[in-house]
């Protein structure tokens, strides 16, 4: 199938579902506090994203059961909101949406945080948002995909920081996971090279300990570090253009 170079046409279409993502995400900050479920902030945004005429993707995909993805702490994505998972205190977490509008896919994620949380944690947090900033700053056609990577784990590494590899980013627009994988963790020079018209994903996932992941043997779905701590994770859905890149999930105008 090979990476999909996009039309005109799709690329709008894609760029309004991306928008429709990043607005549920702003949308849903004002709701994210202490004592609130993962579960109650999931139907805010299936409820936001169907009125805006679109399907939160996420829901029913290879069975999974919500409307978005809410990774609370160790958990380093896929969490699956729950009544039974309340927000406290110094909890971060990451929200992941991914909408289809017409047809088209968006998806993008970012972490929130409740009342004060540890200066660890914040650390994390700009990290990971300067990781994905540095992944971004790699777009540009001619260029390869593994100097994504590159930048992205050098950057975590000298924090003391390090990268799941066992998640990638990927294409996204007319699937959900596209071609190609887009890897957090590569070798300089490595890989695809960017084409106009390509979109995907950049979602790095930063740990505040060792790199490994596992996934919830019972739920399927949970995935967390291996040793407990901390991890966090931004994503964008964005567009290689012939003068560098359009970060099409960005609706605060930050990232273009
Ligand atoms: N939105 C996630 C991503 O960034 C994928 C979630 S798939 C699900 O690729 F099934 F866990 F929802
Ligand atoms: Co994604
Ligand atoms: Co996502």
């Amino acid at each position: 199938m090979g990476i999909i170079i996009k039309t005109p046409e799709q690329i709008e279409g894609i760029r309004k579902s991306s928008q429709l993502a990043g607005n549920t995400l702003k949308m849903i900050e004002e709701f994210v506090k202490e004592g609130v479920s993962t579960d109650y902030l999931d139907k805010i945004i299936e409820e936001y994203i169907r009125d805006h005429h679109a399907i939160p993707a996420t829901l029913g995909y290879h069975g999974f059961p919500k409307s978005s993805c809410i990774s609370l702490n160790e958990v380093v994505c896929h969490g699956i909101p729950s009544s039974d998972t309340v927000l406290r205190e110094g909890d971060i977490l990451n929200i992941d949406i991914t909408t289809i509008l017409n047809s088209y896919f968006g998806d993008t994620s970012k972490m929130f945080t409740v009342g004060n949380i540890s200066e660890n944690a914040q650390n994390l947090i700009d990290t990971s948002l300067h990781c994905l900033n540095l992944g971004i700053q790699q777009v540009s056609a001619g260029n390869r995909f593994g100097n994504i990577g590159f930048a992205i784990s050098r950057y975590a590494k000298a924090k003391g920081y390090s990268v799941v590899y066992e998640f990638c980013g990927h294409g996204c627009g007319v699937e959900f996971h596209e071609e190609p994988q887009v890897e957090h963790v590569a070798r300089r020079n490595t890989g695809a090279i960017m084409e106009p018209g390509m979109t995907f994903t950049i979602e790095p996932m930063i740990n505040e300990g060792r790199s490994r992941a596992k996934v919830d043997k019972i739920d399927g779905w949970t995935a967390r570090t291996a040793d407990g701590k901390l991890s966090a994770q931004f994503e964008h859905t964005v567009l290689v253009t012939e003068t560098g890149v359009e970060v099409l999930t960005d609706v605060s105008g930050e990232m273009n």
